[in-house]
């Protein structure tokens, strides 16, 4: 095996859809049937993450449930009963102490000065925790919530969003780390030499500022992405600091890698400060038979309606019931799917042009890891092929995503987790106090900062 990167360690986060990442998670025995508004639960698996020394755990979002056919939708809970994440995980920081602690929140319909202002918070409360997975918002009916008829362009989401994090950003530093003197014997709560308002006037935005909050202890809440087409990756080397994306074979990530760490000299940062956390569908079992089973188990779950229904959002909301399931995927013109996640729809395509998937195969592939790659296997099995993608320079981390929940996690945490940290590639030990210092960023300056 290539020996490149000794020493190095590997960055995990969990991604926590409630009941587990498999479409049909929720009917597994193990799963928390009611988890996507239970509390307790989701205390309980961001200790098991913490228990296992995980950099982060992430939970996603959007602002509208599920759109599409009520047949489907009934049988697949995600989005329907859900969280605000923004409540969530400063409840999360209360029963936790190291792990990172991360959500989505769009830029499509949010203010800047409300994000800031959150994730500031979050970063007080958590002591120095928080991360931002900054989206733009590809489903119709979240704009319909907003009092928009249509979504933005998939262009104009990534120009919002870019303006977004810059005053975003600003409003970060609008108190100096050492504004707050608090000094009773001079009664001077702050040094006002050291409040900046931000003044930001933008197409998008009027921002001026100052934000009511300290400067976070992290000085900026991590930054991540998860958008791969050729603008999200253009937007991801600008300001993110860790990315999410899916990737399903070595060549393709290690393409990736190189391709987005090469973007970020024209911004000038080094290729270190961006984390590459690829989606990894990890079905873990203490033999590979007992994984496969488990897999097979949520496979056989998936109801023709559920799967249809997850390929027709990917595919622009193209109607497939019409087609016969064992028969190929109808050509989709480009403009049908562009206002969604394109890097996803283009593997789908990949899928059904290359490897003449079936529709069916193509949905249980994709609705079954949720688009991300999937891996069987005892924990053995699942170490030496990470280990393979990171020694080879396809990834810098994963973004573990169990395929049901608690048990998938705990399973990982479990067995994967001490096989890694035998081989010396993962972390005894948290090494900081804040998600900044165990990811390895560095706290991020005050722009006013001489
Ligand atoms: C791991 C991961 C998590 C994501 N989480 C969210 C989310 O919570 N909310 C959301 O609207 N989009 C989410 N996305 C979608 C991305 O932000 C992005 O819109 C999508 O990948 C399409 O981007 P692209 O067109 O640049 O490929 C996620 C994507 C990935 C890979």
């Amino acid at each position: 095996m290539n020996q490149e990167r000794r020493g190095e360690k590997m960055r995990l986060g969990g991604f926590f859809h409630p009941t587990g990442n498999h479409v049909a998670a929720w009917l597994h025995p193990g799963a928390q049937i009611d988890a996507g508004t239970n509390f307790r639960h989701y205390a309980a698996i961001t200790q098991i993450a913490e228990r296992g020394r995980f950099d982060l755990m992430f939970v996603a979002d959007a602002v509208a449930v599920r759109d599409g056919k009520l047949n489907a939708l009934k049988r697949w809970p995600q989005y329907m009963a859900y969280f605000d994440p923004l409540t969530l995980l400063p409840a999360l920081a209360a029963v936790t102490s190291r792990i990172g602690l991360c959500a989505t929140a769009t830029t499509s319909y949010n203010e800047p000065y409300h994000i800031a202002r959150k994730f500031a918070s979050l970063d007080h409360i958590s002591n120095g925790r928080a991360g931002w997975n900054v989206v733009t918002s590809s489903a119709l009916n979240e704009a319909w919530n907003f009092g928009r008829a249509r979504h933005f362009e998939h262009g104009e989401r990534y120009d919002r969003a870019v303006e977004f994090v810059e005053v975003v950003k600003g409003l970060w530093d609008s108190w100096d780390d050492d504004a707050f003197v608090r000094d009773r014997s001079t009664s001077v709560y702050f040094d006002p030499a050291k409040l900046h308002a931000l003044n930001h006037k933008g197409p998008h935005f009027s921002v001026q500022g100052p934000l009511n909050v300290a400067r976070p202890p992290q000085g900026h809440p991590v930054l991540f992405q998860a958008g791969s087409s050729d603008i999200g990756r253009e937007v991801a080397a600008r300001f993110a600091e860790g990315v999410f994306t899916p990737q399903h074979t070595l060549a393709g990530a290690q393409e990736f890698y190189r391709d987005l760490k090469g973007r970020m000299a024209r911004y000038g940062r080094p290729p270190d400060a961006l984390k590459i956390m690829p989606g990894l569908n990890a079905i873990v079992g203490r033999t590979k038979k007992e994984a496969e089973e488990t897999h097979r188990f949520l496979q056989s779950k998936i109801h023709p309606d559920v799967g249809l229904e997850v390929l027709s959002n990917q595919l622009g909301n193209f109607d497939l019931s019409e087609y016969d399931l064992d028969g190929p995927l109808p050509d989709i013109e480009e403009s049908r799917w562009a206002l969604a996640s394109q890097s996803s729809t283009r593997n789908i395509i990949r899928w059904a042009k290359e490897e003449k998937l079936t529709i069916r195969q193509i949905y249980e592939r994709f609705a079954g890891a949720r688009g991300q790659r999937t891996l069987i296997g005892s924990a053995v099995d699942i170490a030496d092929d990470m280990e393979t993608w990171f020694r080879g320079y396809g990834v810098d981390g994963f973004l573990v995503h169990p395929p049901y929940l608690p048990g998938g996690l705990s399973d990982f945490v479990d067995l994967v987790i001490p096989e890694l940290q035998n081989r010396g590639l993962f972390r005894e030990e948290y090494e900081g106090e804040t998600l900044r210092e165990n990811m390895g960023l560095e706290r991020p300056k005050s722009r006013y900062a001489s």
